[in-house]
Order: C-alpha cells, then structure tokens, then sequence
C-alpha cells in the first residue's frame, strides 16, 4: 500500500504521527496484563483451536506481540494503515525474535487481501475512531469472510472515554463523545454517549454471530496505582491532537477548548485525581 494514509484514513486521530505511536505503545504496555491476558473473554477450548490469528488495526503491535512471545505455535498476523506502525512493530517481532508473526500495511475499510476463511480468530481493540458507523457492518462481513466456520470474532471497544474527577477533562470527553457523533463515529442516539458496546452486539447478531459473549473490564487510576497505564500522559496527548477536530465538529469554539485543554493539564497532575476506565470485550463465533 502506498504512504497516502494521511489523505485517504478515516482515523480520528493522525496514524502516520510519532506521538501517536508513542501514545499507543504507552496505553499497550499494561493493557494485555491489566486485562487478564491477551485471550481475555475466550474459553480455554477456544484458545486450543488457535492456529492462524488477524489482529485488525493492530497499532505497533503490542496485542500481536505478546500473543506470538506467549503461543509460539500460533501464527499471528497484525495489518495497520500506518506505515511508521508496522515498521515499528516488524522491527520489534525481529528484535525478540519472534518468527510467528507477519506485520502488513492494509487499510480495513477495504477488502482485505486474506484468502476466504484463512482465520481462526479476528481480533479488534479500538476502532471507535476509525471505522464511520457505516463503514461497520462491511466491516464485519470482511471478518466473518476471512475467518473459517467455527471462527471467532474478538472487539474490545471502550464503554466510555473514562470517568474522572477533573471537571475539565469530564468536559473535553464530552465534547469529544459529541463530536465523534457529529463527525458519523459511534452509535450513539443523541451523541452523549459512544454506543459501540451497545450496538456491536447487533451488528454481530445480524451477521449471523452465535454464543455471543461479553467481558466487561473496569480499571481505576489514581496515584496510589503504579505500573499502570499513564491515563494522564493519555488524556494530554488526546486533547492536544483532536482540538483541531472538535473546532471543526463545532461542538466548541478554539478559544473553549483551549482553555479546557489548560485546566485539565492542572486538574490531572493533582495528586488527588483519579478516574474509572471501562470497556467490554465482545466475541462471537462464526456458524459452522
Ligand atoms: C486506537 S488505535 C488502536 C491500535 C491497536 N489496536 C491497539 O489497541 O493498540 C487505532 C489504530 O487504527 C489504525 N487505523 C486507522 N485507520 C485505519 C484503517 N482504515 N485501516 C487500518 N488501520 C487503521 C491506526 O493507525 C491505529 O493504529
């Protein structure tokens, strides 16, 4: 695939950008353990039936990764639109070694180049900002097509953007959930709330998913928790990255959101900020 990602991605945020690695890399590094593991929400038979494994928007990698560094007989196949991601993330598989994984540059808005049913498992973690809502249901048909009968589809998507005790950042995550609304991101009805773990489900109802399971994971944050994901690190580059997208949603005016982006610098290195993380991981499987 050609470097045009920066013209032609729907991604809220910027994929060829290095912050945005960094930030994703950052919010990767205790993700898969804060979570219960990189199979969180499948059984233990489930994980015996992995041989062939797609993580979709796989990011630097991190999920592809440890699965390839934990199962060293499941190949694991990661596809990203950025360029800078998946050269990051083939450097790291040949730095540990890791001769199970391949990395590819795709875009999932597109038909994927995987030959029909090639898949046990297709993995998703955090699309909401980058499939349109009506970009997901051909979404979803892609997946169903390259996995086999029998096959998983996995999508860990967030409930909220998090609930914190800075009445700034509560602010920005509201225009943020708003303006994801605006610009045809989520289900939301009215744009207060995102929508994705209550409509997935029935997208995946609809494309004939079966045993449709949930696992709903909460993760606090404060200072008293160490060795966890920086959601403050988080939060500042988020709000620093989308002012540009909330101006242009309309949801508020620059002079608002920089004000806002200033107070919540203030408000999140307090030593008594905190907040609530949650999101549900949704799989479903495939009929035989
Ligand atoms: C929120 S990040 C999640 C990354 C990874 N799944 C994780 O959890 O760390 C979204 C990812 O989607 C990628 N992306 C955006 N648009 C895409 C597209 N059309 N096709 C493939 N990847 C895309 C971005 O480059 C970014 O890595």
């Amino acid at each position: 695939m050609s470097n045009h990602a920066e013209e032609t991605h729907t991604y809220v945020l910027n994929p060829e950008s290095s912050t945005e690695m960094a930030r994703l890399l950052e919010q990767d590094r205790y993700a898969n353990q804060n979570m219960g593991g990189v199979f969180v929400g499948l059984s233990t038979s489930d994980i015996t039936g992995l041989h062939n494994v797609l993580d979709l928007a796989c990011g630097p990698g991190g999920w592809v990764l440890d699965v390839a560094f934990e199962n060293p007989t499941i190949s694991v196949t990661g596809g990203d639109i950025s360029r800078i991601m998946i050269d990051y993330a083939i450097a790291r598989a040949r730095t540990q070694k890791l001769t199970n994984t391949s990395f590819k540059v795709l875009d999932i808005t597109k038909p994927l180049n995987f030959p029909d049913a090639s898949f046990d498992l297709v993995n998703t973690r955090l699309l909401l900002g980058v499939l349109r809502r009506e970009a997901w249901p051909p979404f979803i048909a892609e997946c169903t097509r390259v996995l086999r009968p029998g096959g998983i589809l996995r999508l860990m998507e967030p409930t909220d953007l998090g609930i914190t005790n800075s009445p700034a950042q509560e602010r920005l995550n509201a225009l943020f959930t708003k303006a994801l609304w605006v610009a045809g991101y989520g289900f939301s009805p009215d744009g207060n709330t995102l929508g994705m773990t209550t409509m997935v489900p029935r997208l995946l109802y609809k494309a004939g998913y079966q045993h449709l399971r949930y696992h709903s994971h909460a993760q606090w944050n404060g200072i008293e928790v160490k060795e966890e994901i920086n959601y403050h690190r988080n939060a500042e580059v988020i709000f620093q990255t989308i002012q540009p997208f909330l101006v242009q949603t309309k949801v508020a005016t620059q002079e608002e959101v920089q004000n806002l982006f200033q107070q919540m610098l203030i408000e999140i290195n307090q030593d008594d900020f905190c907040g609530m993380y949650n999101s549900v991981i949704m799989t479903g499987y495939k009929p035989e």
